[in-house]
């Protein structure tokens, strides 16, 4: 069994050091919740979560699931496209999952178009030092092509205003999921 090798985990840990510090913090796809709650449960106690989701059943889940910090989140039922109209602050930890939401509508799931979208305007409001991490699944076609469109836009960037890391099992399936974290440096 996976422990520390595991892509949750990684992106977790590199959470948990953003969180030391982050005030403004964005679940881009908060689903059933899970992710919101460690958001949670590990920010500091004036930072605030926005969560987004374009589903109403998924939205309800990350209500449920989150209900004792309801406090310190802002739900908003809208794509992360909107981000950046929605939260005007400067980003300081940005969480994208992206598919679909295990045992809900595997139709309704993150597409290339949208999520390039969102992860540009997330770019450009990233904080100094500001951590955005995306969750790929290439297991399923329109992930192998969130994919593909990432790594375009994302190992393009210049190195003096971002580092990119990419974290994958490299002797595992090209199918399973990976990790990009990409820092603001300045
Ligand atoms: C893999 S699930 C997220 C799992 C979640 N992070 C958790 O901890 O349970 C992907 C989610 O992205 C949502 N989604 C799809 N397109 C979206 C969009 N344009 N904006 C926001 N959320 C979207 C889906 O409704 C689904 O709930």
């Amino acid at each position: 069994m996976q422990t520390s090798s595991n892509m949750l985990t990684i992106a977790q840990g590199a959470w948990l050091h953003a969180l030391k510090t982050a005030r403004v913090i964005v679940d881009a796809t908060s689903g059933a919740g899970k992710d919101t709650l460690f958001l949670a449960q590990n920010k500091q106690d004036d930072a605030h979560i926005y969560a987004f989701d374009v589903q109403p059943t998924a939205m309800l889940q990350t209500k449920n699931t989150t209900r004792e910090f309801s406090g310190d989140i802002t739900y908003i039922l809208d794509s992360h496209e909107n981000i950046g109209q929605t939260v005007e602050s400067k980003l300081d930890l940005v969480v994208f999952n992206l598919g679909y939401l295990p045992g809900g509508d595997h139709s309704i799931t993150t597409v290339p178009e949208v999520t390039v979208k969102a992860v540009e305007s997330v770019l450009k409001n990233l904080a100094v030092n500001g951590l955005l991490s995306i969750m790929v699944y290439p297991g399923h076609p329109s992930g192998k092509e969130e994919g593909v469109h990432l790594m375009i836009l994302l190992e393009e960037l210049p190195k003096e205003d971002y580092s990119v890391v990419k974290c994958q099992l490299t002797n595992h399936d090209e199918t399973a999921p990976y990790l990009y974290l990409v820092e603001k440096v300045r």
